[in-house]
């Protein structure tokens, strides 16, 4: 048996029915179901779907709504772009499709919110119209099947799958509703992402990750991604008990924090300790192992140079610096590294 037919079957014994979507062939409805459950699991739309129908059962009645009408009945959805989308889709099926959502999947895909394949589900659900659709789900299942290697994200990777679920499509058009179906029910209850359930699925017998044992492989996880490096020395001048700190400016990163003044590359530290900071005699410098710190957007490689200053004149600091006492340190705002670092001394 051919895939499609054996998705086809299976989901007519074994997929989910009786959804409230599933009994009706109204494309505003069938369309409002498939924005809901984008992002959003079937439990949760369930009650918002019936409300946001007895208040807008008709596109008309949804394009005619104001703003705030529209919001307060997805309030709680959450992704409150997809409502927006909504009630301006609504509109432009009034005002260019006289009120008619189209059969036609470009014309689907031009409303707003509707992208590739939840135009292809509208239309199939509505129309039977014949239209791969490719979510997140579905193209699990098809990366399992084809074997198809690397991260779906990728356009050379989506770009297969579009071809495969193409090639996979039934020929009759009687035969969407439950293959469209089928394969979302698959990718949502059998070929989960782990532990899928390889032995009640139709379509394990000529599964190519099944055969190569390559299930747990396929698809490829998200490439993670590489942060930047950056480096930055610093100078840890210490007098008797005291510990000289300079405050940070607003922007950039520990802005407003006090923190050990920076180094650099070519500085030589008890230069820069006499002409700015006003340490007028250096007992010795040494360099402490250098440490990391990650964050958000890059890793920071800190290398510090401790220098011990035998005599100072505060009256040459420069504004923003002070020197610290030791036991001051734990009140002071101080970036985490640096505390830490401070704490270890
Ligand atoms: N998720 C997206 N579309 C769906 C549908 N028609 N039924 C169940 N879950 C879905």
């Amino acid at each position: 048996m051919n895939f499609s037919r054996r998705v086809v079957e299976w989901q007519r014994s074994h997929g989910r029915h009786g959804l409230p979507w599933q009994s009706t062939r109204d494309a505003y409805k069938i369309w409002l179901s498939e924005i809901m459950l984008q992002q959003t699991q079937v439990s949760t739309v369930l009650p918002y779907y019936a409300k946001f129908l007895e208040r807008f059962p008709n596109v008309t009645t949804l394009a005619a709504a104001s703003d705030d009408d529209v919001m307060a009945h997805w309030a709680g959805l959450g992704y409150y772009s997809r409502a927006r989308n909504l009630h301006n889709a609504a509109k432009q099926v009034v005002a260019k499709h006289g009120g008619v959502f189209p059969d036609d999947v470009e014309l689907l895909a031009d409303l707003p919110g509707i992208g590739r394949s939840t135009a292809a589900a509208i239309a199939a659900f509505a129309y039977d119209v014949i239209a791969p659709i490719l979510d997140g789900n579905v193209k699990r299942v098809l990366a399992r099947h084809a074997a198809i290697e690397g991260f779906p994200g990728v356009s050379a990777v989506e770009k297969q799958l579009w071809i495969e679920a193409a090639v996979r499509l039934p020929k009759k058009r009687e035969d969407m509703v439950a293959y469209t179906q089928g394969l979302m029910d698959l990718g949502a209850a059998v070929c989960t992402k782990s532990d899928p359930h390889c032995l009640l699925c139709p379509i394990a017998d000529d599964c190519a990750a099944k055969s190569d044992g390559r299930i747990a492989d396929i698809p490829a996880p998200r490439p993670s991604k590489k942060i930047p490096e950056r480096s930055q020395r610093y100078l840890l001048a210490l007098h008797g008990d005291a510990v000289l700190l300079v405050k940070r400016p607003a922007p950039g990163i520990w802005g407003g924090l006090w923190c050990l003044p920076e180094l650099a590359e070519a500085d030589d530290p008890a230069t820069v300790a006499s002409l700015r900071f006003g340490v007028r005699k250096v007992a010795a410098t040494t360099e402490l192992p250098a440490f990391k710190h990650t964050f958000t957007h890059f890793r920071l490689t800190l290398a510090v140079t401790q220098l011990l200053a035998s005599r100072i004149d505060p009256a040459t600091n420069t504004p923003g610096t002070i020197w610290l006492a030791r036991n001051e340190l734990k009140t002071a705002a101080l970036p985490k590294p640096i505390s830490t670092l401070l704490a270890e001394l």
